[in-house]
């Protein structure tokens, strides 16, 4: 596996630093909504791509919280561009831990938008008390950085990254560093599925 990274662009240890210290941020933002912690908090990672820094970050968040989860594809098989969203779960069970309650939702990274706002606007739809919008990794391109997120670890240049989560056609979740791979590693994967 790390024969194919051509450069790390962050190590794990500068990973755990940063999510400890967002950590601490929504667990402040959280005691001033509610001070007494009697709020209903529902943390909702998307998934594939986020579940190693949402299982990190809510281990910084000592609050009462329930856990949904949502399955959201947008880079199906060896792509590095996005295909647009879709979401896979139905949300419609869903309903008793998202009306009335603070919802925090996680991604791995912000690039396009699109998985971000469809899986915004679907959970607004249940009325919560207030949504939160939380990423491990924003691309410094014009559509994530204009796009509204709360709470952000890192902005990283536009690069397909893989890692802590982020895949290449389902491969390198867990490098434990935000990493991006030898271009031929790209190509050769890419002729073969063609093939
Ligand atoms: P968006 O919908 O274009 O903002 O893309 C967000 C989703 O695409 C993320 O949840 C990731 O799963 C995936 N994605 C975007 N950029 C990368 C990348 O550089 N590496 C791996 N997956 C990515
Ligand atoms: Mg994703």
């Amino acid at each position: 596996m790390h024969q194919d990274i051509e450069k790390t662009l962050l190590s794990s240890h500068q990973i755990q630093t940063r999510v400890a210290e967002v950590g601490l941020e929504i667990y402040r933002h959280y005691q001033r909504v509610s001070p007494d912690g009697k709020a209903q908090l529902t943390i909702v990672p998307i998934l594939t791509g986020s579940m190693i820094f949402a299982a990190d970050l809510i281990r910084h968040l000592p609050v009462r919280m329930k856990i949904r989860l949502v399955s959201i594809s947008s880079y199906p098989g060896a792509s590095t561009s996005s295909k647009g969203a879709h979401m896979q779960t139905e949300l419609s069970g869903f309903a008793s831990d998202l009306t009335g309650h603070h919802v925090l939702l996680i991604d791995d990274i912000l690039d396009s938008g699109q998985t971000l706002k469809l899986a915004s606007e679907q959970l607004s739809s249940f009325n919560p008390s207030s949504l939160t919008t939380c990423v491990l990794l924003r691309k410094n391109r014009p559509q994530a950085m204009s796009f509204k997120v709360d709470h952000v670890c890192f902005d990283i240049p536009d690069e397909f990254v893989v890692g802590y989560g982020l895949d290449f056609a389902g491969y390198y979740r867990n490098l434990p560093t935000i990493s991006v791979l030898k271009p031929e590693v790209i190509r050769l994967h890419q002729a073969e599925t063609d093939a």
